[in-house]
């Protein structure tokens, strides 16, 4: 029985304290990647769609994505500061609820990682596009070749170049480094308190009216689409072995990332409703255009024509409300950030990708070949390869909207698992030590996974349907292979090779046995 096929919490310690890790991360560091990977596409990009969604009512919109995210968050910190393994969330579901559901969990993270990898090259390439338009140079990139043909066009090349690039730089190994990452979150931060700074005065109240213009269901609607701009924290729990002090480090970390974003979201917000307006285009039938959609994008060329340029229009929503309010510069100069900056979410992205790949085959569930590594650069450029490919087609042909909600989908179940685990848990295991127990989790638990299945629950149909069609498939791979090779069937407690590539992410040391932590 497959749900008996559980992993012990200690024979997980015991793999991870064989690896050799330089425990080199502090609160800050964590804090800061945790940042990094949160920052991107959504709140630079995916603004637009919310308010397409909610209108000015998106402000609430950002409140409750960010409240689901964080009793999500305090769940993951209980479990990772218990398992400060990586992994996340596939690992803490092998030790709670089994192979199966730790299969559909890391089954999941594939459309959470690679698929926002593609929505956040999409959102990239918007401002890509914005910026050279915009720009001295004046270049325009034709429409039918910045778009996929859900709006009208052919392909959208800069997000496959971008795509194929960053691809290639994962193969050749470059890594995410600390430092760079630190660089890359300030340029961020600095874009959005830019931002907020000239965009807050000149609110102008007769902006927030009508307020819900297509009810709380809207509002529900842009919450569970602006719950990609949350997405990342996680990414935090991945670097347990790297930490100092994992324990006390990682809730910090993870709810303090959170925390800190949740408060540049609603400044944002608040701005961009403000100072620009965000009223939805509605159609005939007194409904919102479907964000993403050739109707909306006919419906916005036709008001450029007549020179109207609505924010729930813009692919560059940020840089977009400040040359409407007359910074045209330093709207540039916000574009050029996110041109800089977003690139690395899509390497994180990718990154985090082939890490879960690379547990998952370490546990025998995905083939061996997968993670076959290159001779010259020393990473595993099989299944690199593979998932940069899947990115590259997602994001030459859809949509940012709909890559960032078929991204949620996967991510909700992941949390859910993630809490219902926690709760088990505590009834399983009780006397295991916590260094960080959640506050209040009969409360806290159940208020993450109802989150979870309202926000699933208000996704588009297709995004609900690709979860679904997606798990199927997984679960057919799973009992035509990893059902038969699983290492915990066979008895095979400790990885066969390649695990010093499990987590090679900032800071891995070359070291010999006499470093080994933990080792004999
Ligand atoms: N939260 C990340 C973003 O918004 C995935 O791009």
């Amino acid at each position: 029985m497959i749900f008996w096929r559980v992993k012990s919490l200690d024979s997980i310690m015991a793999t991870a304290k064989k690896k050799c890790l330089h425990r080199s991360l502090g609160v800050w560091q964590l804090t800061l990647l945790g940042i990094g990977a949160i920052i991107g596409t959504g709140i630079f990009v995916l603004t637009a769609e919310a308010a397409q969604k909610a209108g000015p009512g998106m402000m609430i919109s950002f409140i409750i994505a960010g409240f689901v995210c964080a009793v999500a968050a305090l769940c993951y910190s209980e479990l990772s500061s218990m398992v400060p393994v990586s992994g996340s969330a596939y690992t803490y579901s092998y030790a709670v609820l089994g192979e199966l559901i730790a299969w559909m969990v890391g089954w999941a993270l594939i459309l959470e990682y690679s698929v926002a990898a593609g929505a956040v090259a999409v959102g990239w390439s918007g401002y890509f596009v914005g910026l050279l338009n915009n720009s001295l140079l004046g270049i325009e990139i034709p429409f039918v070749l910045a778009n996929g043909p859900y709006a009208g066009g052919i392909i959208n090349l800069p997000a496959v170049v971008i795509c194929l690039l960053v691809t290639g730089l994962l193969i050749i190994g470059t890594r995410e480094s600390a430092t760079f990452n630190a660089v890359l979150v300030a340029v961020k931060i600095v874009a959005l308190i830019a931002f907020t700074i000239l965009a807050l005065p000149v609110i102008n109240m007769d902006h927030f009216h009508p307020f819900l213009p297509l009810g709380t269901s809207g509002v529900v609607a842009a919450a569970a689409s602006i719950f990609f701009a949350y997405v990342g924290f996680d990414a935090v729990s991945t670097a347990a072995e790297e930490t100092k002090d994992p324990q006390r480090s990682l809730p910090i970390a993870l709810v303090g990332s959170l925390l800190i974003c949740t408060l540049f979201y609603l400044l944002i917000a608040v701005a961009v409703v403000g100072a620009a307006g965000a009223q939805p285009l509605i159609n005939a039938a007194g409904e919102g255009f479907i964000p993403g959609s050739i109707e909306m994008a006919e419906q916005c060329k036709l008001l450029a024509a007549q020179g109207q340029q609505p924010v729930v229009c813009s692919q560059e929503a940020l840089a977009h409300v400040l040359r409407e309010i007359g910074w045209v510069k330093v709207g540039n100069l916000i574009g050029l950030a996110a041109f800089l900056a977003l690139p690395s979410v899509v390497l994180m992205m990718l990154f985090g990708q082939t890490r879960i790949f690379f547990v998952m085959s370490r546990d025998g569930l995905l083939p061996d070949g997968l993670s076959k590594i290159h001779p010259r650069f020393k990473t595993p450029y099989i299944v690199t390869l593979v998932t940069g490919s899947f990115v590259t087609v997602s994001a030459a042909f859809l949509p940012v909207g709909k890559l960032a909600n078929i991204s949620n989908s996967g991510t909700l179940f992941a949390f859910l698992i993630v809490a219902l685990s926690v709760m088990i848990l505590r009834i399983k295991d009780k006397n295991r030590t916590r260094p960080f127990k959640t506050p209040a989790i009969w409360l806290m638990g159940p208020l993450a996974i109802g989150g979870c299945i309202i926000l699933f629950l208000f996704l588009p149909t297709d995004a609900q349907l690709v979860f679904p069609i997606w798990t199927g498939i997984g679960l057919i791979f799973y009992f035509l292979y990893g059902y038969r090779r699983s290492h915990v069937l066979l008895g095979i407690d400790t990885p066969s090779g390649g695990e010093n590539l499990i987590e090679p992410i900032r800071s891995l040391v070359d070291c010999d046995e006499k470093n080994r932590v933990g080792d004999k």
